[in-house]
């Protein structure tokens, strides 16, 4: 362009406006470069708490869960390590055990429980990381400070002692279903068939569930449950609840965003969504950028207000993120862009920390109102979570009979299932027995 001018104009045709061009370049990068040392300035302040990542399901598809294997200061073919995040100015993560959930018939708590194994080892082998299990702690921890989610709840195999025991291992959020329907509640997502339901968004174990959180202080985590099950969550939870990896549908009509009317609901339960980076969800498409992103925060600022609104990236859970937004180093570029957009420092050190550590302050309280409850004993009804991989401990008639008849080769769930079926027909119609 500046050749231009200067190949078009003469002499004094050309000066001025050239002038005008570099003086007006030089004003965009000052102020550009001091919008940088202020964005970072706040992040300095203001350690971004992380609300969800999946570094621990990369490692175990990369690297079978071998720390030994890598240094998780820097780790290719992932968006997340230890350098990156302190570039990033998070000042904790929030990692999330996941397993597929059609592993929920299988061995969903066995996998669950080697992904909480790793998140931990992580968390303890680096002197950069800490694991913690408390909002005092998460606030005042000098370290990147890690918290430990499971991201479905196939993962307790419908059993509220499994969740308690979760909870002893530092577990303090939970995502009641990925992709799947649970037998007790509902998932945005239709690709799979388990346990199929059109109006029990949440059974009577699933309201159970929702209880023992609020008494255990486990965060209830709404994001991949469906737009029913998260409303009867919410009208029943005694707590807050977050969505920590979901955005806004007004501006992306994914069904892993939350529509307007929800996130009136999530205000007045005090709660939280955690804008997920995701370019699906965000731009609606595989490529987006940064400011594709900020309209998320901009729609729901505009529709709730800043105060609940936080920011769950989900870096190396999902795959296409927005130009400039690539891994957990950029989220800089984030703020800046919010600042540029007129964001105050108080909305954004909320955004950053201090909304979530309300939230997970708030779900602490109620848990110390709850002190004088005793654990809930509610256990699902067979009938609803009969799958061949539960043992009938106490069935209703003696079942010699079943393994007298059941195929010596009877490898197969299928094989199982029908010899038992098998069996309890034989009961049945025997008089005999
Ligand atoms: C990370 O490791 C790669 C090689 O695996 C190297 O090229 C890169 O410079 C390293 N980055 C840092 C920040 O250490
Ligand atoms: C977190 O710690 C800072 C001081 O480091 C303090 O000013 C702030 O009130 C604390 N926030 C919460 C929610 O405890
Ligand atoms: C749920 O659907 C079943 C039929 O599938 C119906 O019998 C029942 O009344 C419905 N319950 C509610 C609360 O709508
Ligand atoms: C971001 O992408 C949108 C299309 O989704 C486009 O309209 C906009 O101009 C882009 N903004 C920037 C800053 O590149
Ligand atoms: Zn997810």
């Amino acid at each position: 362009m500046l050749s231009w001018l200067i190949a078009k104009g003469g002499h004094d045709s050309w000066i001025n406006p050239a002038k005008s061009l570099v003086s007006c370049m030089f004003f965009v990068l000052t102020s550009g470069s001091n919008m940088r040392e202020r964005t970072l300035e706040l992040m300095k302040k203001y350690p971004l708490i992380d609300g969800h990542n999946d570094l621990a399901l990369q490692l175990r598809i990369l690297h079978n869960n071998k720390l030994s294997q890598i240094d998780l200061h820097n780790v290719s073919n992932v968006a997340t390590d230890i350098n990156r995040l302190k570039t990033g100015h998070v000042g904790a993560q929030v990692f999330a055990a996941y397993v597929m959930c059609t592993a929920q018939e299988k061995d969903a708590v066995r996998l669950t429980l080697e992904q909480i194994d790793v998140i931990r080892r992580m968390c303890s082998e680096y002197q950069e990381l800490e694991l913690v299990t408390s909002a005092e702690a998460l606030n005042s921890s000098k370290k990147i400070a890690c918290l430990i989610s499971i991201e479905g709840g196939h993962s307790i195999d419908s059993s509220l002692a499994a969740l308690r025991m979760f909870y002893q291992l530092g577990v303090r959020s939970m995502a009641l279903t990925h992709t799947c329907n649970t037998p007790w509640a509902e998932s945005s997502s239709k690709l799979y068939s388990f346990y199929p339901r059109s109006n029990n968004s949440l059974t009577k174990f699933g309201k159970a569930v929702v209880a023992e959180m609020n008494r255990l202080g486990m965060i209830i985590d709404l994001s991949h449950s469906s737009w029913d099950t998260a409303q009867a969550v919410i009208q029943i939870s005694r707590a807050p609840v977050t969505f920590s990896h979901s955005s806004a549908f007004a501006v992306c009509k994914h069904d892993r965003n939350i529509p307007d009317w929800l996130l009136h609901m999530l205000k007045e339960n005090k709660g939280l969504v955690m804008v997920n980076m995701h370019s699906r969800f965000v731009a609606c498409s595989d490529s987006g950028n940064i400011s594709n992103a900020a309209d998320h925060f901009d729609h729901i600022k505009k529709v709730i207000g800043a105060e609940w609104i936080g920011i769950g990236g989900d870096y190396d859970g999902a795959s296409r993120f927005p130009h400039g937004l690539e891994d957990v180093s950029k989220y800089p570029a984030l703020i800046q862009e919010l600042l540029l957009r007129g964001w105050s420092e108080e909305e954004l050190s909320g955004v950053l920390r201090d909304n979530f550590l309300r939230v997970f302050g708030e779900v602490e309280r109620v848990r110390d109102e709850l002190k004088g409850t005793i654990p809930a004993e509610e256990q699902i009804p067979f009938s609803e979570a009969a799958n061949p991989c539960r043992l009938v401990l106490r069935p209703p008639k003696p079942v010699t009979l079943s393994t007298r008849n059941a195929p010596s080769h009877a490898q197969s769930g299928h094989a199982a299932v029908f010899a038992m079926v098998f069996a309890m027909l034989m009961i049945h119609f025997n008089p005999l027995l």
